[in-house]
């Protein structure tokens, strides 16, 4: 077999912001439907129904002080020590988010400069060669960022790639919006960088789709379902929950297999599959209908390890996070080691779903 390009994983890192916070936190909050009507449940029943059908107890908010690009350039700072690699011989950073630069109070649009020149910047590089610039892809734009990566590092034209999820959904969520307490905020960062190899390793395929005609409107942007005087509109992210449920459960498994199919791997031979965290009760749908799909083949019980219940969802920087925290060992004793052969999928936004094979 000939010597071929291949992307590989050298680094990661995460920030997980400090701020436990607890289902009970939202007791006191109001809640209504989207005609801004009571529910008749009391909270007590609100948050025990909540955790029920998302597994979510707790979730993480980050502190006041900190903003989008800051969480972002924590977990670089993290994923640069863990490689090895050095900072000014990155070809690119890409930074995925969905809302910009988040201040605490300010939820204005602010996404200029990039949040990846501002990170750039933090980590005092001073190589003009190092292209850095944002993706918007949803919730599934941390991979692909690591996609769009490994496009260039198969080019030959890029070596180190910084790829980062970072969003600060609590600055984004509606106080009346039941469904906004499945939000978390956090960062996770990965390092990219070439092998040249006789066999395959790294990233060996991926797979995303769109699917806007039906779907676009699934997450939005729109106003608190109780506006109060001087609130302004459309700044919270709005979610038809139910329908965005069926819509990842009827299209997520096929994607998963379409990427499984091209790579020539099979399903039995996944040792972990690192899925977007959004809903606990959803990622085990998804992975039952995946086993299903494959001919019926039993779902290993550690294969699908799982954040959400004290991380919450965090949108683009679950997977990286989670990859982290098992690359580290710090994850309920879930490992990855040489040779294990991984699916990273997701699904958001757009409505984006993505899938990557990927060998350790
Ligand atoms: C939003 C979501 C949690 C709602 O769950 P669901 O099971 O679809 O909810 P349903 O509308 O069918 O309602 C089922 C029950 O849960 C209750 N419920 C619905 N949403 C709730 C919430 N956020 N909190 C508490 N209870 C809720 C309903 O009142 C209903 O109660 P009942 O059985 O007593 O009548 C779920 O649809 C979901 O997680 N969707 C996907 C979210 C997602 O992937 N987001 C992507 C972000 S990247």
């Amino acid at each position: 077999m000939s010597k071929k390009i291949y992307s590989v994983i050298c680094g990661t890192g995460k920030y997980i912001p400090t701020n436990i916070i607890s289902n009970e936190v939202f007791l006191n909050n109001h809640f209504t439907d989207n005609s801004g009507k009571t529910f008749s449940q009391s909270n007590i029943e609100i948050i025990e129904k909540f955790e029920q059908i998302t597994t979510i107890n707790q979730r993480r908010f980050a502190d006041d002080n900190l903003t989008t690009s800051d969480l972002g350039w924590l977990a670089a700072e993290d994923a640069l020590n863990s490689s090895g690699i050095e900072r000014e011989s990155l070809d690119y950073i890409i930074f995925a988010q969905n809302f910009g630069e988040l201040r605490h109070g300010n939820t204005g649009v602010d996404i200029l400069p990039s949040l990846a020149a501002r990170v750039k910047k933090k980590l005092n590089i001073v190589n003009p060669n190092t292209v850095a610039y944002d993706l918007l892809f949803g919730c599934p734009g941390w991979l692909q960022a690591m996609i769009q990566a490994d496009y260039y590092i198969k080019s030959g034209e890029a070596h180190n790639v910084l790829v980062i999820g970072a969003d600060i959904l609590s600055r984004i969520s509606d106080p009346h919006d039941r469904d906004s307490m499945i939000y978390a905020d956090g960062a996770g960062a990965t390092l990219l960088t070439s092998q040249t190899s006789n066999t395959p390793t790294g990233i060996l395929t991926h797979k995303t789709r769109s699917d806007t005609l039906e779907y676009s409107e699934m997450l939005f942007m729109g106003d608190s379902y109780l506006p109060e005087n001087g609130t302004k509109k459309g700044i919270y992210l709005k979610m038809h929950g139910r329908k965005l449920y069926q819509y990842a459960l009827k299209h997520v498994p096929g994607a998963i297999q379409d990427c499984l199919n091209k790579s020539g791997v099979l399903l039995s031979d996944i040792k972990k599959v690192l899925i977007h965290q959004a809903n606990g009760k959803m990622d085990d749908a998804i992975l039952n209908r995946l086993y299903k799909l494959e001919g019926d083949l039993s779902v290993p019980f550690d294969v699908m390890p799982m954040t959400i219940s004290w991380l919450g969802n965090s949108s683009v920087a679950t997977i990286p996070t989670l990859l982290d925290l098992i690359l580290k060992n710090e994850l309920d004793g879930h490992k990855i080691k040489k040779g294990d052969k991984i699916i990273f999928a997701s699904v958001g936004a757009g409505m984006n779903i993505n899938a990557m094979i990927y060998q350790v």
